[in-house]
């Protein structure tokens, strides 16, 4: 049972409020209170013995490096993020770590960001649905999980000061939204809060975000842990309901806090609720087992990984058949890209290289393998930047196939900074476009944490695999994939655009002058593109298969509160094994405010035998149909029509079933302030408004009325107030009130 607050001194209680060290709270021993390990996360465990920080600077005890959320965000798969959460947590106990930090779900609003490799989706349906599976996967092992980073951190350049001036109604459908899912679904262990501010107040001490929001709203009963270094005023922090200040301030903060407490100028119930908190953590500490399944977990990490990878692009050439001359090009072949630079950095078990994979199907497949690397990551001068190239498309001449490996390396993108480009270095493209222009058809491997543009060579070459950041065992997964070890079955968890200057953020990331306007609102990515119809390399969702799949009639019916039931089915017809993902969205224009053209709200993976037809059942619920609404602080779903769309990306809707709801009675009640349009629009009022009118009018008032249907339109925007002096009184105030008194019961809104 947990400990009470009250059976410690005010000093012990502010005690456990802050960082021990770098990665572990403070024990009590006298009380019989342990000290608990905290560290990163969330792709590995990074346990550091000797010098720490939060930068991947210093070495870690080796572990497995599993694919980072980038990938597992294209898989669109939460058994896989679950399983994934779980080998990490056996990781966690192996290493005696209490709380493993991670996963991040923060929403990716632009391709830009630096840290997009941590992320796992533009959508908040996506991150939330993997967010919670790893979290329960990885809770079910022994730790906790720290979801982060809580909110409306989406950037790196200035995260630690810059302020995101984002409206209610889209930091309640794009940015929290998965938080909210995890905390709810999965009860994970402690919330990272952010280094930024939301709309001007720090994450660590935001009393709305962290109180109101995450314990009032969706009843979180865990603690909540500052990012390291994110605390600015520690007391205003407890105010806010901020429990555990990461890393320690050597007791500064602590006795901030006594005497913020001894002045009168804090609650003591919040510090007593704060440490409650923290108590309750620290029953989570445990000893370090030191037993790790290094093959098992790579196992695991290779399962991932190929199950991430997404085929943009296959005019035939993959998988590649036997008996073949492959060139195998590009620096990356040799040097896996397999995670991102900083916090999270693993030290891996092991590391495998694709080329070394490759040359071992090939042996088995009767091929043979020819190798050179064509670019340097480090960047070549001009003379000797050609000689590799030269001797790339000298082997790639002489091959049947090239496969070349391009991507982004640690210089190009990392935790702490953002990218200021789309663009692949210009070597690469140089590389590419020279291999394919051999015309042996040539298959590119992209290995990178954010998106990367494909202008300027996508139409020259025969495949494109979009192989991210994979993890230890990505290279092993990537011949997987090459050699149809493996269907791929990944698909879009973010657009690829044709320009950067397309992307909903291009205006407004990544700010100025210490803000960043989220001035896109809630049309981030795939909303934005489709509504917009603004065209795109490859929509959210998109990824092939090397099978075929049908998907039938859907069907969709309304059952209970504004929920909907759907089933569609779905055909493999091809001739391998492989998985779709059935993507279900809605559409909708109806209600007050502005909808994306179709938003996802569902989704399963099914794996299928060549000729197998599967029925899927998805259930809507009514939040499936809500917007947020900024009058009634809640979630509204309009009286109306919906249609249900299976997809197979965000922009190919497949078959489509509209349904119509009841909708949310709310009071709307009116006002002299309401407009003319509020008044006439207003469902129980309007009629009796008009009838009203048209009962007091002379037959050549009523005539004119008749002639001239728009009459009100010029003044609908008018509030009743005014309307009423311009018009002389034309609607008698008593009326008025009456009117008033009828707009107060609940109807339906439209
Ligand atoms: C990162 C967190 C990380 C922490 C501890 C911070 O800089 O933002 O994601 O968990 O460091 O390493």
């Amino acid at each position: 049972m947990t400990l009470d607050p009250s059976q410690l001194t005010l000093e012990q209680k502010a005690s456990l409020l802050s960082g021990r060290d770098f990665w572990s709270t403070k024990e009590i021993a006298e009380a019989g209170i342990a000290s608990i390990v905290l560290t990163d996360g969330p792709h590995g465990i990074r346990r550091q013995k000797g010098d720490a920080d939060h930068l991947g600077i210093h070495d870690s005890l080796p572990s497995t490096c599993f694919p980072p959320a980038v990938a597992i965000g294209s898989s669109w798969d939460p058994e896989l993020a679950r399983a994934v959460g779980g080998a990490v947590g056996e990781e966690g106990v192996a290493f005696g770590v209490s709380v493993v930090l991670g996963p991040g779900i923060n929403i990716k609003r632009s391709p830009l960001c630096g840290r997009n490799f941590e992320y796992y989706s533009e959508d908040p349906l996506l991150s939330g649905a993997l967010g919670a599976a790893h979290v329960i996967g990885l809770q079910a092992a022994g730790p906790g999980a720290s979801v982060k980073h809580f909110a409306a951190n989406n950037q790196e350049t200035e995260r630690m000061r810059v302020s995101a001036e984002v409206d209610e109604r889209t930091l309640r459908e794009i940015y929290l939204p998965a938080f909210e899912r995890v905390v709810k679904e999965a009860a994970p262990a402690t919330v990272m809060c952010s280094y930024n501010k939301v709309n001007g107040v720090s994450a660590s001490h935001n009393r709305w975000l962290l109180t109101e929001v995450l314990r009032g709203d969706w009843r979180y009963e865990g603690a909540v842990v500052s990012d390291w270094g994110a605390v600015s005023d520690r007391v205003e922090g407890v105010r806010a309901g901020m429990d555990l200040e990461m890393p320690g301030s050597n007791g500064t903060t602590d006795a901030q806090v006594v005497e913020a407490v001894r002045r009168g100028e804090l609650d003591e119930a919040l510090v007593d609720a704060s440490a409650r908190r923290v108590l309750q953590l620290a029953e989570l500490a445990y000893e370090a087992t030191d037993e790790l399944d290094v093959d098992g977990h790579h196992a695991v990490a290779r399962r991932a990984a190929a199950e991430s990878v997404v085929l943009l692009k296959n005019d035939g050439v993959l998988p590649i058949a036997g008996g073949k001359s492959i060139a195998v090009l590009g620096a990356f072949a040799s040097q896996p890209r397999y995670q991102g630079g900083g916090s999270s950095h693993i030290n891996p078990t092991r590391v495998d290289a694709a080329l070394d994979e490759i040359r071992a199907f090939a042996q088995a497949h009767g091929s043979t393998v020819d190798a050179s690397a064509g670019f340097t990551l480090e960047g070549a001068d001009e003379d000797a930047g050609l000689a590799l190239r030269a001797e790339a498309v000298a082997i790639a001449t002489a091959a049947d196939v090239a496969v070349v490996f391009a991507g982004l390396s640690d210089r190009e993108e990392s935790e702490g900074f953002d990218r200021t480009t789309l663009m692949l270095p210009e070597a690469q493209v140089a590389l590419i476009r020279a291999v394919a222009a051999t015309g042996t058809p040539t298959i590119v491997v992209l290995s990178n944490g954010g998106v990367v543009s494909l202008e300027g060579w996508h139409d020259e070459v025969a495949a494109i695999a979009e192989a991210w950041l994979l993890g230890q065992a990505g290279g092993g997964a990537i011949a997987d994939v090459l050699f149809g070890a493996v269907n791929p079955s990944g698909h879009l968890a973010e657009t690829i655009p044709l320009r950067l200057e397309d992307t909903p953020s291009w205006l407004n990331f990544p700010g100025e002058q210490g803000h960043v306007r989220y001035g896109e609102g809630v049309f981030v990515g795939y909303r934005h593109y489709t509504t917009a119809g603004v065209p795109v390399r490859y929509p959210f969702g998109h990824g092939l298969s090397y099978t075929t799949f049908r998907t039938d009639a859907v069907e969709a019916e309304v059952v209970g509160d504004d929920a909907v039931d759907v089933a569609v089915t779905v055909t493999n017809t091809g001739k391998r094994t492989g998985k779709h993902v059935v993507q279900v969205y809605v559409s909708t224009d109806t209600g007050p405010v502005r909808r994306p053209l179709r938003e996802l709200r569902a989704f399963e993976k099914v794996s299928l035998e060549p000729g197998e037809t599967r029925r899927v059942e998805l259930r809507l619920d009514r939040r499936a149909f809500a917007y947020w609404d900024i009058e009634q602080h809640d979630w509204v779903v309009p009286a109306g029509e919906y249609t249900v769309q299976v997809c197979s990306d965000a922009s190919t809707v497949l078959v489509e079933e509209r349904v119509a709801l009841a909708g949310d009675a709310l009071v709307c009640e009116l006002t002299m302030e309401s407009t003319v349009g509020d008044w006439f629009g207003h469902p129980v009022v309007g009629p009796a408004l008009m009838a009203g009118l048209t009962a007091s009018m002379t037959p050549e008032q009523a005539e004119q009325a008749e002639q001239n249907p728009d009459g009100l339109k010029m003044v609908e925007s008018m509030p009743m107030q005014q309307f009423l002096v311009f018009t002389n009184g034309a609607i008698p105030i008593e009326a008025l009130e009456q009117l008033i008194d009828l707009s107060k019961a609940p109807v339906a809104v439209v």
